[in-house]
């Protein structure tokens, strides 16, 4: 039975309990928030009488001396929880994004590495069909190398809170996910980045609700993002609306259930390459999906079996630096090397 503590029992805490308790050999011994009436009220309604609860996760670690600590509080206790967690031994778990500073960042990683812990990031919008679906085409060379990956992101939610207060909110709270897909989906080591933010005249948040952003993805790769968190009419899914643009041909995704590629073909109508729709395969029983359930058991295994799970941050801050090399530039009006 592999023992974890879950610290910030907040909005997001019941995705992740939703995901735990469906994962045979997981016990969550410990609940840890600074409000400890979050922290029982998750407890009572995930029936976890047995639990430890409490508001110090240094207490809790040890008194429960768990394997791994579930992390879900905000970014800006994410490094401190994450040195108490290693400080313990256990490995951690944490929601997206890894930091909120490079610095931060870097710091957790090496912490990480130091203790020899696994650490790893729930970057869930990669664990989704599609996205594993177009990597895989990508990777067949159906339509050859891609070129050019251009994503659009336009939703308008009313949050309330914090969001509506905090600096870069559409890079800092909500890009990482549609950067890391851009990487993973292309395979793209981000070089640099140069980016600019506004706030359209009816924006209800503070700062950065909108923002376009264009990066060199290395080997002849760029990706154009195109965002904004007040765009009413014609929303986008939350992953996101794609065309990637490669050698021989192009796939779009709605960001839903739509994927759909045109492969060129011999010979050419009046100034064009003739293509015609090509298929793209289902998706791979190996491929992982399902969210923060899939995510949370690749990181029991790669704890199991002593590997390194997809999400570790080793790997994800390259995709954190990408969000912050795009707020350098917003913030300095510049180009910016990316350096993870
Ligand atoms: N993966 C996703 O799709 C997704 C979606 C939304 C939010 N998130 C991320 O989830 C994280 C949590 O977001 P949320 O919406 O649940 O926030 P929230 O404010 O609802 O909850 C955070 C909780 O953490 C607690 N907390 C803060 N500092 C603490 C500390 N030092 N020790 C113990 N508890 C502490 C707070 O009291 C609060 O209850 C954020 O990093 C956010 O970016 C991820």
């Amino acid at each position: 039975m592999m023992k974890v503590v879950l610290v910030g029992c907040g909005a997001m805490s019941k995705q992740w309990l939703d995901a735990a308790r469906r994962i045979e050999g997981l016990a969550i011994v410990g609940l840890v928030d600074l409000d400890a009436e979050r922290a029982q009220a998750r407890a009572r309604e995930y029936e976890l009488s047995n639990a430890v609860i409490g508001t110090s996760l240094d207490a809790a670690l040890d008194q429960t001396k768990p394997d791994a600590v579930f992390d879900v509080v905000v970014p800006a206790a994410r490094r401190d929880v994450a040195l108490t967690a290693f400080a313990h031994n256990c490995h951690l778990l944490t929601e997206k994004p890894l930091a909120d500073s490079p610095e931060n960042a870097r710091a957790i990683v090496e912490a990480a590495r130091q203790a020899g812990c696994i650490h790893a990031v729930v970057q869930n919008r990669r664990y989704v069909a599609n996205v594993r679906r177009i990597r895989r085409f990508l990777d067949s060379g159906a339509i050859g190398q891609p070129t050019s990956i251009h994503a659009d992101f336009f939703v308008a939610p009313h949050f309330g809170g914090f969001r509506e207060e905090m600096a870069h909110v559409l890079l800092l709270d909500m890009a990482i996910h549609t950067f890391d897909a851009a990487r993973y989906m292309v395979g793209g080591e981000p070089a640099s980045v140069y980016c600019q933010e506004w706030e359209p005249a009816n924006s209800w948040y503070r700062q950065g609700s909108s923002a376009s952003a264009i990066f060199d993805l290395g080997g002849g790769k760029v990706f154009t993002y195109a965002g904004s968190w007040c765009a009413d009419g014609f929303r986008t899914s939350w992953e996101s609306a794609w065309r990637i643009v490669a050698e021989r041909g192009s796939i779009t995704w709605d960001g839903y259930d739509v994927l759909k590629a045109e492969a060129v073909v011999p010979g050419r109508e009046g100034l064009f390459d003739k293509t015609q729709p090509i298929e793209v395969p289902a998706l791979d029983p190996a491929d992982r999906v399902d969210g923060h359930l899939g995510i949370i058991k690749d990181f029991m295994q790669a704890i199991e079996t002593g590997t390194e799970p997809e999400t570790r941050g080793t790997d994800n801050i390259k995709s954190l630096a990408m969000v912050f090399g795009a707020i350098e530039s917003a913030e300095t009006g510049r180009r910016v090397v990316i350096a993870a």
